[in-house]
């Protein structure tokens, strides 16, 4: 790995064994973007810039007409004057004016990566740094773009620092992280679209000319739209083909962008998203942005999605889960959803812990006078009608049962109906003379304010400070309105939806590096904020309310593109399905929740004798396999069809295991052989139901006949060991 100024010919060359970025440098001011992709031995300028001379072209110099800032492929826009493409970053000075002139000033290369204060980022002990300083002498602004290349894995990072180095206020009005500018269009699109109970749907589209973008005004990054883009060639598939995966570590409002311009370029831009973002800018002061992660494979989909999870769990998650098995969980919710006692739920764990279970959560419900979603959040004390004896006392019965113990917060939260909103009304988000709009019949904290950051963190540190609870699952019900703050002058109110972020970061780094033992589940209605900003705080995310099966195995196909099982929370729950009605068979219900975070969320107590002789018999079956599942290596087999049939591989060097679903069933099955492509070709693997042997090469390119199968929704596996 290495970062390279080749002085002669003013070009920076970012290098490690797979990938090439190369960055140069025209006119001594101007940066372009010369080339990312495969690695590159040397480079010699092959790829010369096109300069001609554009009608309605402008130009710096002005009897230079053949170069243009607004036809060059760039590293980072310009603002009002010379390039009219989708910008990266915009100020506004005290006379009302927005427009500057940053020029290239210097460089620096460090070793490693330094954090991003408030921010989550990649851990970069083992990347190489360069920063590349930019100057506006009219303002006294410096912007800072900051790449970092890693050793092992086809991966650079990107962000940006604006500082202020001048006498006057300046505002900024867009703050992106990153921009580059292809010099072709001929890619595909590829994102992860959804609604509650839907995410991670994956769009592929031509691109086309004009803008394609995605978005989020909503707080949070949403089950809308994922803060990613990708660009695929057109014949890129599963296993071939290049394609480029942007990813923004942040949990907020966003812009993902990819502009196809007059000549056939491609400029892709993402940032925090400038609708709902301003921020005052005083002289001495840096707006740091969160980073944007660029992955580049060569080798399809599947390539991708093998950097994106080896580098979440190494470099993102918190480095204490990166190991650590996660247990088999009982969730509370759809077997009781409101409706419980002690008594209830301590025969209920009761009876999960014969099965095997070893966490148990006790979900929403368990606080002030709440029966149903219309009260008490913000009321984080015990509701003694349904656990008179308190929490400790629950936990201490579970972990009698030699199980962990799990509890729900909404912490972000605040129903009308509660002491917290009696006390303090004006820490729900709101702006004078308007009303509130409630969602879940709730409000949202204004989580801006240090107060009520203290307040929560306080309150969470009394809860875990009892050593009592081994797990919480944090939740976050609707997205923001009415985003203003009383704490802030006028000119700062479109600070407050980035300030929400921030102060939500400051609490979650405070609580989970003082309880690195305890491990939180993220949730937002399910996939609602599962993004990699998240996953920087907590290790694994309920990927969806929607319990359905079938449905579940398209959302965890969706998100399996940028992270692995571990991280996506999937558990068997009942049928019919509480969400779309449909009967599924336990063994599929089974096999699609044990591809990701497994666990249960049924109404134990009625199960069937033989549901439950099934259940303890896939505990068995989980735990023996935990490893694997767990921390081996993912592939999706087959793209996602019509019919929802889906198939993938766990492998390890010992093992390796293959869930099949056919979906709905169709007539006039075709002969289909289901070949492995990514087991290991010399290796010869023994199926452990029938004991037949077969070599690795002929399970990747012969393929396995799929039996007959009939009715909908019906999973197999196999299961192999490595014989030699
Ligand atoms: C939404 C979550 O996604 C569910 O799992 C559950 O925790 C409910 N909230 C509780 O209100």
């Amino acid at each position: 790995m290495s970062i390279y100024f080749d002085a002669s010919q003013n070009f920076f060359h970012l290098s490690n064994n797979e990938i090439s970025y190369i960055i140069g440098i025209e006119k001594k001011q101007y940066l372009t973007h010369r080339y990312f992709g495969p690695r590159l031995a040397e480079y010699h300028q092959v790829n010369q810039l096109q300069m001609i001379d554009r009608g309605f072209a402008t130009n710096p110099i002005s009897e230079e007409r053949t170069f243009s800032l607004n036809t060059l492929p760039l590293e980072t826009s310009t603002q009002g004057s010379l390039d009219y493409r989708v910008s990266n970053y915009q100020f506004r000075n005290i006379d009302g004016h927005c427009i500057t002139n940053f020029a290239y000033d210097h460089f620096e290369i460090s070793e490693g990566k330094r954090p991003l204060e408030g921010l989550p980022s990649l851990r970069g002990d083992q990347g190489q740094t360069l920063a590349i300083y930019l100057v506006d002498s009219i303002q006294s602004l410096e912007m800072v773009l900051y790449y970092t290349i890693y050793e092992d894995l086809p991966v650079i990072t990107r962000s940006v620092s604006y500082t202020n180095n001048g006498t006057q206020i300046v505002y900024i009005e867009n703050a992106g992280s990153m921009l580059l500018d292809f010099p072709r269009c001929d890619f595909d699109l590829l994102t992860f679209n959804g609604a509650h109970t839907n995410e991670a749907t994956i769009h592929r589209q031509a691109l086309h000319p004009g803008i394609q973008k995605i978005a989020s005004t909503r707080g949070t990054s949403s089950p809308q739209h994922h803060p990613f883009l990708g660009l695929a060639d057109r014949y890129t598939n599963e296993d071939q083909g290049d394609v480029y995966g942007f990813h923004f570590i942040y949990s907020g409002n966003f812009v993902a962008q990819a502009e196809v311009e007059q000549y056939g370029s491609t400029r892709i831009q993402i940032g925090i998203n400038p609708e709902t973002f301003e921020w005052k800018l005083s002289p001495g002061t840096t707006f740091q942005t969160p980073e944007v992660v660029l992955n580049f494979s060569r080798k399809g989909f599947n390539q991708l999605s093998q950097t994106f999870h080896t580098l979440y769990q190494t470099y993102l998650i918190p480095k204490q889960w990166q190991q650590e098995e996660r247990p088999i969980l009982l969730n509370s919710w759809e077997g009781n959803y409101f409706d419980f006692t002690e008594e209830d739920l301590i025969r209920q764990a009761q009876l999960a812990s014969t099965l095997g279970i070893e966490l148990f959560v006790l979900d929403d419900g368990w606080f002030g006078q709440r029966t149903d979603d219309t009260t008490s959040l913000g009321d984080w004390y015990v509701n003694n009608a349904k656990l008179p004896n308190g929490i400790e006392h629950l936990a201490d019965v579970i972990h009698q049962q030699k199980m962990k113990f799990g509890l729900w917060f909404e912490p972000e939260m605040i129903s009308v109906k509660s002491r917290l909103f009696e006390r303090h009304p004006e820490w729900s988000l709101q702006v004078p003379n308007y009303p509130q709009t409630q969602g879940r019949q709730q409000l949202v904290l204004n989580l801006s304010l240090p107060e009520v950051q203290d307040h929560l963190i306080q309150m969470l540190i009394a809860y875990l400070s009892s050593n009592k609870i081994d797990y919480i699952k944090w939740d976050m019900n609707r997205h923001l309105t009415e985003v203003g703050s009383f704490l802030l002058p006028n000119d700062q109110q479109k600070e407050v939806s980035h300030r929400y972020v921030l102060g939500l970061y400051r609490i979650l780094s405070e609580v989970t590096e003082r309880f690195p033992q305890v491990l939180f589940e993220n949730c937002s209605s399910g996939g609602g904020r599962f993004d990699p900003g998240m996953i920087a705080y907590m290790p694994q995310t309920w990927a969806s309310d929607n319990t359905d099966a079938l449905c579940r195995s398209k959302i965890q196909y969706g998100y399996s593109y940028l992270y692995p099982p571990i991280m996506m929370g999937a558990h068997v729950s009942d049928s019919p399905n509480h969400q779309v009605g449909r009967n599924t068979p336990l063994e599929s219900r089974f096999l699609i929740a044990m591809s990701g975070n497994f666990g249960y969320e049924i109404a134990i107590e009625k199960q069937s004798p033989q549901e439950l002789e099934m259940i303890k018999e896939q505990i068995i079956f989980y735990k023996k396999h935990r490893k694997l599942l767990q921390f081996g290596q993912f592939y999706r087999l087959k793209e996602l069809d019509a019919s929802y049939s889906t198939a993938w591989l766990f492998k390890n060097e010992t093992e390796a295991l293959l869930v099949y679903s056919n979906g709905l069933a169709q007539p006039a099955q075709t002969v289909q052989y289901l070949k492995t492509k990514y087991l290991e070709e010399s290796a010869l693997y023994k199926d452990m139901n029938t004991e037949e042997i077969y070599s690795g090469s002929e399970l990747n390119h012969a393929g396995i006949l799929i039996p007959r199968i009939k009715g909908d929704f019906n999973c197999f596996y196999i299961h192999w060991t490595v014989i030699r």
